[in-house]
């Protein structure tokens, strides 16, 4: 491996690595994982404790195709994820994900991560939201689950294996920028330290972004503060495009008023969504499925319910999630956290009692584009469009890669089946690892010291923010971001609803350019990390809002009232337009100009899934 030296450039302290991960869940330890394995020296730059990072949220499973208690394997997997993406998914990256994901599974249980366990010691599945047996039969137990803390499990089982090979993690660093250099190629970035305030440069040949979501920017969301969209705002500083941004999931079950998730597991167990009346209303909306549709359906279906009158509570706006058939010992079993989560956010005894909920934002599907090996790739607009006037040209950015929640590979297209998120980060975390490993060895190793001038913007964003003097504060221009974004980028959209959006958050920008820092301190500064926060959240809302305004049709979680429902689709309502729609949106930020590139058609070694309505 190469020897590098650290040393100072414009007094900026600089580190020199093999490769930096930047983000310290469950993608970027999978990724950095790998690359410890290989001798490579790594470091996870990371907001939080890992084991604290995002990933920790996640509850109810790992889609896997085991088939450990139902007739499964990946071809269902695929079309169900396929369908699940109402076809804006690329297939041949689906095939990829559904193949590569027992071997994933297989491989964290060799690491020792503790699964829940069947009578005949294999992996416990549990049902969940859309994954079907047999193309849509019926619902099938592909959740590998460790109880309702499988984020948690997963976490730990990789941060233990990244100790044990050696990765450096830099714990609460945040990153600012990337550092491109005139040939466009990234060198690594630079970040500042929360408990002293250094700054640091973190030279290396690789970059991964592993930043995670940006749920952050709605007002009710299932998301951790950490998630600011930090990954996105660094892309998009450096000129690089985010795809299928209109795309935003609603998780069905967040706490009501709390906004806390309540896992999918909870109806893979057995739970009911019902109305004022009792009603199991999932049984007209997904008459197969029922309460395991997807979750754009179910999250549509408990709106209607809501503005049709049938909401629960004295202000009947929310709907009711009944699990006291299951039992007090397969809750105390399967769902020990939701138990605990029902007491503290909602006083209510899930053994007992019906829990209140209410759909929640909860995932990006989409992100920073990139190949099936995690580099991120922007269309090559010199090479210009093809006849149906798409972009279907890319150029791969030299030195960087994105993977998990924070890029858009694109395998969720427009809207994510539960569990194929840990799916992703770990098969696509891992298929970074692998590519990069495998470039490292064939790349020239010649250090080469950075030109200063790379890092004059991120110093003038960094003194423009300590010589303020006067501005606004970053969390009320936060809180005006997420209030716009939660009113104009909700479950149901009108086109004039999102027109008004575009111009609200446009408007905001004069505010995030005057963003004041009172206090200058530099030891755990948070107010000084927030005044960066609110700069990407920013990108991630315009992002959404141009490009939710500019796809003039509905499919999966983008739902548009003006676009109407095909005649023969009573029960999804969807206004989807294959002929002139099926195609990924980019935003660039220079402009705010969108333009669009093809959806990839041709799986790896398979036929292609013909488009057709989405019922359950
Ligand atoms: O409901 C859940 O447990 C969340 C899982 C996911 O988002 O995949």
């Amino acid at each position: 491996m190469a020897t590098r030296q650290d040393n100072t450039i414009s007094n900026i302290k600089t580190l020199n690595y093999d490769a930096v991960i930047v983000g310290g869940g469950g993608s970027g330890m999978r990724a950095s994982l790998h690359l410890a394995e290989a001798g490579m020296k790594v470091a996870v730059l990371t907001k939080v404790f890992p084991t604290r990072s995002h990933t920790v949220a996640a509850q109810g499973g790992i889609g896997a195709s085991l088939g450990n208690m139902s007739n499964d394997n990946w071809h269902f997997h695929f079309y169900d994820t396929v369908k699940g993406s109402d076809w804006l998914g690329d297939q041949d990256a689906i095939e990829y994900m559904c193949r590569e994901a027992p071997k994933v599974v297989y491989e964290l249980e060799h690491m020792g991560m503790p699964f829940d366990r069947n009578e005949d010691g294999t992996i416990y599945q549990r049902p969940f939201g859309g994954h079907t047996s047999n193309y849509g039969e019926k619902a099938v137990q592909r959740a590998c689950a460790a109880a309702d803390r499988t984020g948690h499990a997963l976490l730990h089982t990789l941060y233990q294996k990244n100790l044990q090979q050696g990765t450096e993690f830099f714990i609460e660093w945040i990153a600012l920028d990337l550092i491109k250099d005139d040939a466009g190629n990234i060198n690594g970035v630079i970040a500042i330290e929360q408990e002293t305030g250094t700054v640091a440069v973190f030279q290396s040949p690789i970059t991964v972004l592993a930043t995670g979501g940006a749920g952050r920017i709605f007002a009710a969301s299932t998301n951790a503060y950490i998630n600011t969209g930090d990954g996105i705002g660094m892309a998009v500083r450096a000129g690089i495009p985010l795809q299928d941004m209109e795309f935003w999931q609603f998780h069905p079950t967040g706490v009501h008023g709390a906004g806390v998730l309540l896992t999918e597991g909870c109806r893979g167990e057995g739970a009911i969504l019902r109305n004022k009346d009792g009603e199991a209303f999932m049984e007209r909306y997904a008459p197969t499925v029922k309460d395991l549709a997807p979750r754009d359906l179910v999250s549509r279906s408990m709106d209607q319910e809501i503005k049709e009158g049938r909401g629960c509570g004295p202000n009947a706006d929310h709907i009711v999630m009944d699990m006291t058939h299951l039992g007090v010992e397969t809750i105390m079993k399967r769902l020990p956290s939701v138990f605990e989560i029902g007491k503290n956010f909602a006083n209510v005894d899930i053994t007992k009692e019906p829990i209140p909920v209410i759909p929640t934002i909860h995932y990006m599907m989409g992100g920073i584009p990139t190949t099936i090996h995690g580099q991120v790739i922007v269309p090559d607009l010199e090479a210009g469009t093809d006849e149906d006037g798409l972009y279907a040209k890319g150029n791969v950015i030299k030195g960087l890669y994105a993977i998990g929640e924070c890029a858009c590979v694109s395998v969720h297209g427009a809207n994510r089946l539960g569990t194929n998120s840990l799916l992703d980060l770990l098969v696509f975390g891992r298929a970074a690892g692998k590519h990069i490993v495998d470039e490292f060895h064939h790349a020239d190793h010649n250090y080469k010291p950075l030109d200063p001038r790379v890092l004059d913007y991120t110093v003038s964003r960094l003194d423009k923010l300590q010589q303020s003097t006067s501005g606004y504060n970053a969390q009320d221009v936060a809180d005006e971001i997420r209030a716009t974004m939660q009113t104009h980028a909700s479950v149901f959209r009108t086109q004039a609803m999102m027109d008004e959006g575009v111009a609200k958050i446009l408007a905001l920008g004069d505010k995030i350019d005057q963003i004041h820092l009172a206090d200058k301190s530099q030891v755990f500064n948070t107010a000084r990390i927030e005044a960066f926060e609110v700069a990407n959240l920013y990108e991630v809302a315009k992002a959404t809002m141009i490009s939710a305004a500019q796809r003039h049709e509905s499919r999966g979680a983008h739902s548009v009232s003006d676009y109407d429902r095909p005649e023969d689709d009573a029960y999804a309502p969807n206004g989807r337009n294959d002929n002139d729609w099926m195609k990924h949106t980019l935003w660039y930020s220079e402009g705010n100009k969108i333009i669009h590139k093809p959806v990839r058609k041709v799986p790896l070694t398979v036929d292609y899934i013909e488009p057709k309505v989405r019922v359950y």
